[in-house]
């Protein structure tokens, strides 16, 4: 498969080079200049449970360079999401798919919004990772890619998506209730971004200190209630418990929110907490602790080092 990486930060870089990996023809596209040169000259390094492997990949900052693809994979933050849609539409004939597997809610309708919605596949990854400098990554914890259709029921096509991802060892599988899927990612993602990106702790430590577990808890708790009012089916019966799975797979990950706090980058917290908050408004569900928690993200990423 022909398949074009809209954003090259950590999980585009694994999934690209994992997929080029396995022979598909794949390109990484991403703003980072020093990143893309890297790549192209050195390949792609991931390091994996302190072993290091070098993945042949092709990279470019500028998706006018690309001709049609068959995947289209956006993985850029999701405040960019918009603009980036907006550049890629010369990557598309009919039969091109795009796949969003990025955090948070919102990304989906913006991408449905641009392009066909029948094309349009959405999922979550459970894989964490890491970037350590240009051209290189960690892979700190092995997970699982779950997706399904914005509208319509699971085809062939994406079926055969999702056995290509498994065989290049993304550990793929397609569900028909896949925005019960997102939104069991998003409430993860409630619990554990924000208070490891805050208390500036590893994902494993929300296994072993009891006051991150407990705002952890407090702020799943919320997102279920609102899930639940907005007529979700979660595909947990106990959201807090999967959280503990997967802060115990990805132990040695900083969350994508601590690592955008720690580059001093925009983080995603509108379109996790910010938008539990937002679901909240809309069907009546209150939501303090995520929205304190989205105002003290704020202001963090706002202060960046500029801090007593
Ligand atoms: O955003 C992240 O960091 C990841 O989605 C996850 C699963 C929390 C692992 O770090």
């Amino acid at each position: 498969m022909k398949i074009a990486v809209m954003g090259a930060g950590a999980m585009g870089a694994l999934y690209g080079a994992l997929l080029a990996e396995g022979g598909n023809e794949v390109t990484l596209v991403d703003a980072w200049q020093e990143h893309v040169q890297a790549i192209m000259e050195h390949g792609l390094q991931v390091e994996t449970g302190g072993c290091l492997k070098t993945f042949s990949v092709k990279a470019v900052s500028d998706p006018l360079l690309l001709g049609v693809q068959d995947l289209v994979l956006i993985f850029v933050k999701s405040y960019h999401t918009e603009v980036v849609v907006k550049n890629i539409h010369h990557l598309f004939h009919d039969g091109t798919a795009v796949l969003t597997l990025q955090n948070g809610l919102g990304n989906a309708d913006i991408i449905a919004a641009a392009f066909n919605k029948a094309t349009v596949l959405v999922g979550t990854t459970s894989h964490g990772a890491t970037v350590l400098g240009p051209g290189q990554i960690r892979h700190a914890g092995a997970g699982d890619t779950v997706v399904g259709k914005y509208s319509g029921k699971i085809d062939q096509h994406l079926s055969d998506i999702a056995a290509e991802f498994t065989r290049c060892h993304l550990n793929a599988r397609t569900d028909d209730n896949i925005m019960g899927v997102i939104w069991g990612k998003l409430l993860i993602n409630a619990g554990i971004n924000p208070v490891t990106a805050i208390c500036g702790v590893l994902n494993g430590e929300l296994l072993k200190a009891e006051n991150i577990r407990q705002m952890a808890k407090l702020l799943i708790d919320e997102g279920e209630a609102v899930a639940r009012a907005s007529g979700i089916e979660l595909p947990y019966n106990d959201t807090f418990a999967v959280l503990e799975k997967v802060a115990a797979a990805t132990a040695a990950n900083r969350s994508s929110m601590l690592q955008d706090i720690m580059s001093g980058r925009a983080t995603e917290i509108d379109y996790i907490n910010g938008a539990v908050v937002k679901e909240g408004e809309k069907c009546g569900v209150p939501t303090p602790c995520n929205k304190f928690i989205t105002r003290l993200i704020k202001e963090l990423e706002q202060r960046g080092s500029d801090r007593c």
